[in-house]
This record gives structure tokens, sequence and C-alpha cells, in this order.
């Protein structure tokens, strides 16, 4: 399991996210329901930051607080990322990646219509060698 994030930890989190989209024009989306002004996590566009056999790319990604999952959420913000990834700042093609075992991610990865590319599959180099988070699956979706 993650540890939630010390509050400095989560202040220097949204300050890289900040200046991604001052540098970039895109990034992680805070999420909110409609109507409502709570915060229930952040879903969005980002491009990561190591080296990988994939990259240069662009990943979308999502995380929801948990006591928000099961209504569909992650999957329409997540739409609603790539659409204005390809649409507004003209991508060319968005990943993602986990690991096989999250299941929940890999079904929203495939209710937006991204596909996997199981020549992608790598092993992820800030997880150390030999645990379960290093190997990962990826998955892509082109431009329309
Ligand atoms: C990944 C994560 C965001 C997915 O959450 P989720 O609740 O499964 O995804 P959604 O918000 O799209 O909800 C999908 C569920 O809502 C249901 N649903 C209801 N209305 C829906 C609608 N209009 N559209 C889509 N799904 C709908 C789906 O049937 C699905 O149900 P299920 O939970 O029984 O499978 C969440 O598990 C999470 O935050 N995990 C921790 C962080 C993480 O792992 N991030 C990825 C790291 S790589």
């Amino acid at each position: 399991m993650l540890k939630p994030l010390a509050s400095e930890e989560s202040d220097a989190f949204v300050d890289g996210i900040e200046k991604h989209f001052a540098e970039h024009g895109f990034g992680l989306w805070a999420v909110e329901l409609r109507g409502d002004t709570e915060f229930i996590g952040f879903v969005g566009l980002s491009i990561p930051r190591f080296e990988a056999p994939f990259m240069p790319a662009v990943e979308v990604g999502w995380r929801l607080d948990r006591r928000f999952w099961s209504h569909g959420y992650a999957t329409e913000a997540a739409r609603a990322a790539v659409a204005d990834g390809f649409e507004r700042v003209g991508l060319r093609e968005i990943v993602s990646f986990t690991i096989p075992a999250n299941i929940r991610s890999i079904r929203v990865m495939e209710r937006i219509g991204l596909t996997r590319d199981p020549a992608g599959d790598f092993e992820h180099p800030n997880v150390p060698e030999g645990h379960s988070h290093r190997h990962n699956v990826l998955y892509r979706i082109a431009a329309p």
C-alpha cells in the first residue's frame, strides 16, 4: 500500500504539476464532482520523468480517493483528458501504463479506447529490481 504524502510532499507534488502546466500547456487536473468543491483526486496528461523504450511520450493517468471509486468518474475525466490532448494540444499519441495487477486502472484504459502494446512491456527504472511493481504493461491510443 502507498502511504499518504506528508504535507510538504503534497505541496511539492502540486508545485510540479503547476510547473508542468506552465511548461507544456497541459497537466494533471484536480477532479471535483459537479456542483461540489470537494477534491476527489487527479486525472490528466503528463510527461513521464524517466527513461523507457516508449519515451518520448505523453501519459494519461489517474488517482482518486477510494470513496469515489466505482462511479465512472476516472473514466469520464480520462476521456476528457485524452480528447483535450488530441483536440487542443495536438498530440499524435497518448500512452498509459501500470502493473498487470492494477485491473481497475487497466479497465479505465480499455474503456477510454487504449489498447495494449504487448511489445511495450517494460521494467520501471524507478522501482527496485525484484519488486512486484517493477514490471509494467503499456497501453496506447493514436489521435483519430
Ligand atoms: C485507477 C482508479 C482511478 C480507477 O477507479 P475506478 O473507480 O475503478 O474507475 P472509474 O471511476 O472509471 O469507475 C469505474 C466503475 O464505475 C462503473 N460506472 C458507473 N457508471 C459509469 C459510467 N458512466 N462510465 C464508466 N463506468 C461507470 C463501472 O462499471 C466501474 O464499475 P466497477 O468498479 O464495478 O468495475 C482507482 O482505482 C485509483 O485511484 N487507484 C489508485 C491509483 C492508481 O492505481 N492509479 C493508477 C496508477 S498506474
